[in-house]
């Protein structure tokens, strides 16, 4: 698919890594016949490389090709000293194996004995990395030791342990006696005590060794906050492939080091000292290390020997994973676990595209687990994961097992308060989760959060058509903090609960449609004296948290203006299957009676408040029951009158282009302007295009204007704003980041993806495929990006690709690609076909394929192009269904519709093909 820039010669050329390549130029390539499994040679010559592993059990590790990185179960579980970005060169701690040999001294089978540091620009080791789903593999060979190292790395699926095989073979003509020793510094404490307690905290340690390796107990947790009793345990245990235990330990880290030693040459391997213990040793308050001494070994030219590492944090069974074939039981388990969870695959004829995207599809699972704590570029908040970064998450999950997302959809809306606003941190899975009011103690109110929820609802209710849904009740979210956070409830006894109180006792349990109307309804009282939504302390751009006061946001004002259109859509769908009513709780009435007529916006706050105040201690209980269709009308009216407002109102012109107004600053004045210097952003633009506000010709010119001043092809694509040449206290921080580094004006994923998918959903296909085109094309050239495959948060000013792994764009991109672009989507339960490809996009191929879920069917939908027609030339034909005909198909709105019902009686255990045919439509 030409979504993709051609793959320069360079790239087409590159053959599989060849030991005797002389260039040292990292290349990254995806192997043959695996799906996925991608290979970078040279790999340790590229700064700031980290690759995640985990599993759904809470275990979380990065690893670096230099095997740095570190192992973590939370905040205050951290196995390996935890590291941000800078540390990835700083630290000298890794999972290290050595390898002593008389005559030629001591090699890292990981590259970093201070020997190997030094020789490593000179070319002298050759170091590739492997990695597939979740694993990596780095491939290490030294001609001068004679050794070749293989060391893969992943988590197995079920218990909270990190595994590694070391294999060492002889890549000379000689027979080699080798000494092997594991040497992994145990951290074994919360994060916090990095820079809090790092020397007091080892003094809480108690390390022993047992047949198998170092186990490490900290008797207290110990910081500010205050000490409790300890109860985790940390481990570092090791075999032989064969199951043999090691020789002996090095517990303890200093004299492992010796006097004036560090980590990358220590004296107990310098100098080929004998272990300082064996099983049954016992030591307190130390630095520990999980030292393993190995049984020597001699290897003939060729041979092979194998180990294996476990590094566990409370896993008692780790011990069970200790032999060669046990590892190779668990890695292939972990792989097929993984694999599942790649729910969208995209068949386009261009296989590294292909390969590419399903790296994108597992993003969102990979950020679940990590939240925007536990990568090395993401050492902010404590854990849990941030409330819309959790609802767009969603988004990718639905489309691989849509009803199964009920459940935690349906949990997630106990994190809404009665007032609108939201606790902002959720941990915990299932029926453990939680909500916590805010990472840092302060209350705040992002005003775009509650925008979030519904996006994700409506998509479940299209994929699924379980309108029930919307008739659930779950409870508030109450914590004292009122007003929409602007007060807090004095000697509130927090032993009451967080759940919302009735008058006259009990909890209130709304339905989940009354949460959405809570959310949005109070959004659109909030206004500023522009008649725009309120900034708050905040929108998705997290870093526009300087004008609480008079800040306004416009751009989010257009989404609100399109949930208000999305919810309306609900009720009119109730009201259509004979919901004539819906039942509320009355004190919502004061937000619709406030939604009647244009009002000034003084006496829209004047509602609110009054609105807040209704609600601050309990609720009354009572119930409003309110026609159907009329809330509906009532909504869309408000919509109309929103988005005119914003189309009147906010339009911005240098004389020659013309844009929208996003944001006004607090002093009250409108952010963006065409003179004297222009200023304009990206997120003004993308939720008018996407939620209609803008007509079709206010879009065009919106897309020439950001064509002119924000689209950077060097750098992946639009910007996110141009250069203010301000610091502008009145708006954000993101002022003080310089120009084009994160939310000040980098190439940012997620806003990107979200303006190209606003693109396709105006019909201005070519205009998105060329922002889709440079996002993709920038972050696959391995040479401009420098990750894995995968998409970045954003590309820095040298198009590198930042805080890797955890994005929203990962779900939004999925989601374009396969709404949009493949124009397969839901409504309502039934399966809509109307495709956005281009000629282009088929090039000379004759068919593109998706697969995805659907109502819990595996599908494959493939359109084939025979005349080689352009969108906008063709129609749906005919569609095969599993080989005949689509019976009971109809056509609607120039889709082509698939009716539930007929997909609800397809099997749910086998692969099952839509084949549809683009025709002639007549036109051009
Ligand atoms: C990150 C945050 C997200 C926020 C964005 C812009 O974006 O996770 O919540 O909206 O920065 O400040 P992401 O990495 O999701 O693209």
């Amino acid at each position: 698919m030409s979504i993709l820039p051609k793959p320069s010669s360079a790239e087409q050329t590159d053959g599989p890594f060849s030991e005797g390549s002389c260039s040292r130029e990292p290349r990254l390539q995806f192997e043959d016949g695996c799906g996925g499994v991608f290979t970078l040679s040279n790999a340790d010559r590229v700064t700031g490389l980290y690759f995640p592993l985990a599993n759904d059990n809470g275990m979380m590790s990065c690893v670096t090709p230099l095997l740095g990185g570190d192992v973590k179960t939370g905040q205050s579980s951290f196995l390996l000293t935890p590291v941000s970005v800078e540390d990835l060169h700083l630290s000298r701690s890794t999972r290290n194996f050595w390898l002593f040999q008389q005559n030629m001294g001591a090699w890292s089978a990981c590259g970093v004995s201070a020997a190997q540091t030094v020789a490593r620009t000179c070319g002298e080791e050759s170091c590739r990395m492997k990695a597939g789903f979740l694993w990596q593999t780095v491939v290490r060979e030294s001609r001068s030791f004679g050794l070749r190292s293989e060391v893969t790395t992943f988590v197995p699926e079920e218990e909270n342990v990190e595994l590694t095989r070391v294999r060492i073979t002889n890549i000379s003509e000689i027979r080699r006696s080798l000494v092997p020793t594991a040497a992994i510094p145990v951290f074994a404490r919360p994060a916090d005590n990095l820079r809090d307690h790092r020397h007091v905290t080892s003094l809480l340690h108690r390390i022993h060794t047992e047949r198998f390796g170092v186990v490490t107990e900290p008797t207290l947790i110990f910081d500010e906050h205050g000490h409790r009793r300890n109860h985790t345990v940390y481990t570092v245990l090791g075999a032989c492939g064969t199951g043999t235990p090691p020789v002996g330990f090095f517990p303890l880290l200093h004299p492992f080091l010796g006097e004036g030693g560090t980590l990358d040459w220590p004296e107990a391997i310098t100098e080929n000292r004998s272990p300082d213990a064996t099983a049954g040793f016992e030591a307190a308050g130390e630095e520990a290390l999980g030292g393993l001494r190995f049984q020597a070994v001699e290897l003939e030219p060729g041979e092979s020997t194998e180990y294996i590492l476990a590094l566990g944090i409370n896993s008692p069974n780790a011990v069970r994973y200790l032999s060669s074939a046990k590892f190779q039981k668990a890695f292939s388990e972990s792989q097929k676990a993984w694999e599942k969870k790649i729910g969208v695959r995209f068949s386009t004829g261009n296989r590294n595209f292909d390969l590419w995207m399903r790296w994108v599809v597992l993003e969102p699972a990979i950020r679940r687990i990590f939240g925007c704590s536990f990568l090395p570029h993401h050492d902010y908040g404590r854990g849990g994961r941030g409330w819309r970064d959790l609802w767009q998450d969603c988004l990718t999950l639905l489309l691989t097992d849509g009803s199964a997302m009920a459940e935690p959809l349906w949990r997630f809306c106990a994190g809404m308060r009665f007032d609108g606003t939201n606790a902002t941190i959720i941990d915990g899975e299932g029926k453990d989760v939680r909500f916590v009011a805010d990472r840092n103690n302060i209350a705040r109110v992002w005003m775009d959060h509650a925008a979030w929820p519904l996006r994700t609802i409506a998509l479940y209710l299209d994929e699924t058509g379980d309108l029930d849904f919307l008739m659930r009740r779950q409870t508030y979210f109450y914590d004292g903090r009122v007003m929409r956070c602007r007060e807090t409830i004095p000697d509130r006894d927090t032993a009451s609960g967080t759940e919302l109180p009735i008058k006259n006792g009990g909890f209130w349990r709304g339905t989940i449609l009354e949460h959405l109307l809570l959310e949005t309804l109070t959004a659109c009282c909030d206004v500023g004296e522009h008649g725009m939504l309120r900034l708050e302390n905040a929108d998705w751009d997290d870093a526009l948290d300087m004008a609480a006061e008079r800040g306004e946001s416009v751009a989010f004002s257009s989404m609100y203006a399109g949930n208000l259109k999305t919810l309306a859509g609900f009720l009119r769908a109730l009201a259509a299957r004979g919901t004539e009513t819906v039942e509320l709780a009355a004190e919502l009435i004061e937000l619709t009676n406030g939604l009647q007529d244009e009002a000034p916006p003084d006496r829209m706050q004047e509602r609110l408040n009054h609105f807040c105040t209704s609600c601050c201690e309990s609720i009354s209980g009572n119930i409003a029951v309110v026609n159907t269709e009329d809330l509906a009308g009532l909504l869309e009216r408000h919509a109309s009158r929103l988005a005119k407002r914003i189309r009147q109102q906010e339009q911005v012109t240098d004389g020659t282009y013309r844009w929208l107004n996003g944001y006004y600053d607090n002093d009250g004045l409108p952010v963006e302007r065409g003179k004297p210097e222009v200023r304009m952003t990206l997120t003004g633009q993308v939720f008018a295009l996407r939620y209609g506000v803008a007509d079709k010709i206010f879009a065009k010119d919106i897309a020439a204007a950001a064509d002119h001043y924000l689209f950077a092809p060097e750098l992946g694509g639009y910007r996110l704003n141009t250069d203010f040449h301000e610091l502008k206290l009145n708006l954000g921080r993101q002022f003080g980041f310089a120009y084009g580094h994160k939310e000040n004006g980098s190439v940012f994923s997620h806003m990107a993806v979200m303006y190209a998918n606003a693109l396709y959903h105006c019909g201005m296909v070519k205009e998105g495929r060329r922002a889709l085109a440079a996002l993709i094309g920038h972050s696959m050239d391995f040479r401009k990006s420098r990750i894995y495959p995968g998409i970045p948060e954003y590309f820095g000013p040298d198009g590198r690709g930042m805080y890797h792994y955890l994005t929203g764009a990962a779900s939004w991109l999925t989601l374009t690609l396969r709404c949009e672009v493949f124009g397969i989507s839901g409504r309502l339960g039934n399966l809509f076909l109307s495709p956005k490809l281009t000629a282009e996009d088929f090039a000379d191929r004759r068919l593109l394929s998706c697969e995805t879920y659907f109502l819990g069917r595996r599908m494959r939908v493939s359109y084939r192009n025979p005349l080689h027609l352009d969108y906008g030339g063709y129609t749906i034909g005919n569609v095969l269904l599993d080989g005949n005909l689509a019976a009971r198909a109809v056509r609607k709105d120039g889709c082509f519709v698939l009716p539930s019902d007929v997909i609800r009686s397809l099997d749910t255990k086998h692969l099952h093909t839509l084949d549809a045919e683009l025709t002639f439509n007549g036109q051009k």
